[in-house]
């Protein structure tokens, strides 16, 4: 099949790539010159482990190539798939879908045969429909069908979720359409991967009630672990104690600095905004968001704390500041809040991220930038994590010790064990688990 994929970034360019993996003819349109000349150069413009290689393996079979060329890339395609960002609108919290919107007229203008449109952006109930109405609108003559194929990779592991998803989930209206998707979809359909039809609305609400739900998750166990910190309970066995129920399950019960990416805080901003449309308010969407984002500034000043409740003058190593271990993504990342509230406070902040620094050097102010988490320890009086890349996993402490000005660190992601770090000579501060006395 043919395969036109408009937008390049995170989604758009595994969703492409994989396609393309799967024997389908792909061609990926941005409109950002910059992406698509070093895609053309053989340069992936974003850090997402395995994809270089996916990408340079299909485009040198023949089946995918990347153009700024919508019109040729629309007309030649079975199945065009709308990958462009839906952020936050500024003010209300509500999905930004003008980059959707103007996607479709583009697409519309160019359109030449049957031709099915589906949005794979996370997008608010309503937004297929509308789509379908801009296109009739721009060309009435038109013969074209709208779906939903709502995206549950993730950043870091996208490669893997998208070749081995839980499951499909396709809102189309037609048999026509539902064919399209099987066959598009086909190496997992054989493999016997649910693949879920439902309406168009229904799809594009299981997105967002699914990121609001782990967000959930996420929030609380945060809120349990500040009650486990007053209580003297390792929060870390109360997960394991009602993961292994199975209707919680284990997943997404690690304590930490609160969620942040390019998804769940915009997501969850998105769902409550629509429940507020529909006069149908999502409470605990609301109360999530709420307590999230103050998470963010508690983090701060548990670092201030362990610097005995003053930072001003000291030097602080940071170590992490994506949103996650393996994404170059800095998208409301915690350690976006984080170190300029240490910094407000007089901190000097020195820092490291593997993946994140080009991203993190046109985010941040008045850094000292390192290349490892030892020079950034260098000097410094405490060493705060912020992101639990592997690497950050097995400092030597012995030299550690040597590095840093007095041997105390806050670990936002509970990488370490606190009797191990009290043995190596720290004092150490987590996250809903009690310090060994
Ligand atoms: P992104 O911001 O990384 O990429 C969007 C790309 O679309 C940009 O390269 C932009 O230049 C391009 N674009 C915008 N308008 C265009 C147009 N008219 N024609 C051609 N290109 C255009 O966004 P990302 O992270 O890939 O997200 C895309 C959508 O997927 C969003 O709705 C997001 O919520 C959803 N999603 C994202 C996930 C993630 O982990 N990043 C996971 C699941 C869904």
């Amino acid at each position: 099949m043919r395969v036109a994929m408009i937008g390049t970034g995170y989604v758009g360019l595994v969703s492409g790539t994989c396609f393309s993996e799967f024997g389908h003819s792909v061609t990926c349109v941005d409109k950002n010159p910059d992406r698509i000349n070093s895609l053309l150069r053989g340069e992936i413009p974003i850090f997402e482990p395995g994809l270089d290689d996916l990408v340079l393996r299909n485009v040198k079979a023949g089946r995918l190539s990347f153009t700024m060329d919508i019109k040729a890339a629309v007309a030649n395609a079975d199945a065009v798939f709308i990958g462009v960002g839906t952020p936050s609108r500024r003010g209300d919290g509500e999905a930004d879908l003008s980059y959707v919107y103007a996607a479709a007229k583009e697409i519309a203008e160019a359109l030449t045969h049957y031709t099915l449109i589906v949005t794979k952006s996370t997008v608010p109930v309503g937004t297929g429909r509308e789509v379908e109405r801009i296109i009739r609108e721009t060309r009435p003559d038109a013969e074209f069908e709208v779906a939903s194929n709502p995206e549950f990779l993730r950043e870091g592991a996208a490669i893997e979720d998208f070749m081995r998803p839980d499951r499909v989930v396709c809102g189309a209206g037609s048999d026509r359409a539902r064919e399209l998707l099987r066959a598009l979809y086909r190496p997992l359909y054989i493999n016997e991967t649910p693949i879920l039809f439902t309406t168009l609305e229904t799809a594009e609400l299981i997105k967002y009630a699914g990121n609001a739900f782990l967000a959930t998750k996420i929030t609380f166990i945060n809120e349990i672990a500040d009650l486990c910190e007053k209580v003297n309970v390792n929060v870390q066995d109360v997960a394991r104690g009602i993961g292994l129920d199975g209707r919680i399950g284990g997943k997404f019960l690690h304590a930490g600095p609160g969620y942040g990416g390019s998804c769940f805080p915009k997501d969850t901003n998105a769902l409550a905004a629509t429940g507020r449309k529909f006069d149908a308010p999502l409470s605990i969407v609301e109360t999530v968001i709420d307590v999230n984002d103050k998470r963010k500034g508690r983090m701060a000043e548990k670092v201030v704390a362990a610097c005995g409740g003053s930072v001003k003058g000291k030097t602080i190593a940071v170590l992490g500041l994506t949103f996650k271990p393996e994404t170059d993504d800095m998208r409301d990342s915690p350690s976006l809040e984080i170190v300029p509230a240490l910094q407000s406070a007089g901190a000097t902040i020195r820092a490291f991220d593997p993946e994140g620094m080009h991203e993190a050097k046109k985010l941040f102010k008045d850094i000292v930038w390192c290349d490892d988490g030892y020079e950034t320890a260098t000097g410094a009086d405490v060493l705060v994590i912020i992101t639990e890349w592997n690497q950050f996993r097995a400092l030597d402490m012995e030299k550690l010790k040597t590095l840093l000005r007095a041997p105390v660190m806050v670990d936002l992601r509970n990488i370490y064990k606190p009797a191990e770090m009290k043995q190596a000579g720290f004092r150490y501060y987590s996250v809903g688990r009690p310090p060994v006395q």
